[in-house]
């Protein structure tokens, strides 16, 4: 495969082990009882995101509407800062959604397409990502998708054949979900800005599993949210959009929480935020807020940097015991641009799946492949027991 040049615009983490990383399992009790190899679609949950919840219901309980004042909105700021930090922003370039979907679809009307008219995805997206424009269409958005050839990679020569000066929006995925492929967004968004279309990342399978700087990588907006890496659970998603871009950012889709003076209650006039919340709606579910704070703490104190590391080495040694049993491995050949995501070509994924899930197995199926994706809390031993499973239901099935 032939990568285009600069890539990779921070340093390749190493397989590093860190095995101190272990004493985390304890703070997933799911660990104890399964084999638990599923990160990727949802991330587990841990004492401290329970004890958030039940800190939530207690307020709730105690205070009643009291506590949106007091306390709610403060874990909210709270959340908001953790996420920042995270990605290299400024607390004011982020926002909160319900879902990627939601701020997505808010992102896509509040852009200008009468000069521009082209928004340009890859075939590996997410579905959700290229729905925003199919679905405007009828608005004379014409979606381009950029085509792999080998359904694992994309290059970002492969977007340069496509963007041009008609682009509005190039949006695609740091990583992808079904091959796991880290893409050069650094390479993408400058072959973006030289056309004058805009950057965004899906950043859904990336945020909390590959370190992220939204400023090293030049992008102009960011959707992720807190259900996979993050550890948070359903229900929250985050955006980030480049402080220069805050003005012109007005979607024709709003609430209250978008107003500039929100507590005024004025119906007969709406101004928007000076800030990325500009794009917020109506009210958060706090108990996800409670559930993504304990999670954002835990990827904090591990480090994204360590998360990764100890990754690539339990996923090197996924793929070397899968390559043994001579099955094929549907992911990058090079490990620089591997993530936490392991797909197996096997038949009948799905039942394989309901299989290993009779054994306490936990793992996912897309079409015609099994996905495994270990986190810095699953361990080798782990990894030799799914590989072992497998390996005795396609026994039986010879
Ligand atoms: C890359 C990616 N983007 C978006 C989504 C969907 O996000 P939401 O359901 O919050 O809209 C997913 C979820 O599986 C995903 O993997």
């Amino acid at each position: 495969m032939t990568i285009g040049e600069p890539r990779m615009h921070y340093p390749v983490p190493p397989a590093i082990e860190h095995p101190e990383l272990l004493t985390y399992r304890a703070e997933f009790p799911i660990l104890q009882r399964k084999t638990y190899l599923n990160s990727c679609s949802l991330g587990a949950l841990s004492v401290r995101s329970m004890q958030g919840i039940e800190q939530f219901m207690e307020m709730w309980n105690e205070w009643g509407a009291h506590a949106w004042y007091e306390i709610w909105l403060g874990e909210i700021t709270k959340a908001r800062h953790k996420f920042a930090a995270l990605i290299g922003a400024q607390v004011h370039e982020v926002a909160i959604a319900p879902s990627a979907s939601a701020a997505l679809s808010s992102i896509a009307t509040a852009l200008d397409y009468s000069k521009r008219n082209k928004v340009v995805v890859a075939d590996l997206d997410f579905p959700t990502l290229a729905y925003q424009w199919l679905v405007k269409e009828q608005l004379g958005v014409e979606s381009h998708f950029v085509k792999s050839l080998d359904r694992v990679t994309l290059t970002p020569a492969l977007f340069e054949a496509v963007v041009d000066e008609r682009t509005a929006l190039v949006a695609t995925s740091r990583v992808f979900y079904t091959s796991g492929f880290i893409q050069d967004i650094r390479a993408i968004a400058d072959i973006a800005h030289k056309q004058g279309a805009y950057m965004l990342v899906d950043d859904y399978q990336g945020t909390g599993q590959i370190p992220l700087n939204v400023n090293t990588l030049d992008v102009d907006f960011l959707v992720t949210g807190t259900l996979k890496w993050l550890m948070g659970g359903p229900g929250l998603a985050f955006v980030y959009i480049r402080e220069g871009l805050l003005p012109l950012i007005q979607p024709t889709i709003t609430g209250w929480f978008g107003h500039r003076e929100q507590f005024q209650f004025n119906v007969e006039e709406f101004t928007f935020r000076a800030d990325a919340a500009r794009i917020e709606m109506g009210t958060p579910a706090m108990p996800t807020i409670y559930a993504a704070n304990g999670g954002l703490d835990i990827v904090q104190e591990i480090s994204v940097e360590s998360t990764c590391e100890r990754t690539r080495y339990l996923t090197n040694d996924l793929i070397a015991q899968a390559r043994e049993h001579g099955w094929t491995v549907h992911a990058p050949l090079e490990p620089e641009y591997r993530s936490s995501i392991v797909m197996l070509e096997l038949e009948q994924p799905q039942q394989i799946v309901k299989e290993l899930v009779a054994r306490n197995i936990i793992v996912d199926y897309r079409p015609g492949l099994l996905r495994i994706s270990p986190y810095f809390y699953n361990t080798i031993e782990e990894n030799a027991i799914v590989i072992n499973a497998i390996a005795e239901i396609l026994a039986k099935r010879a």
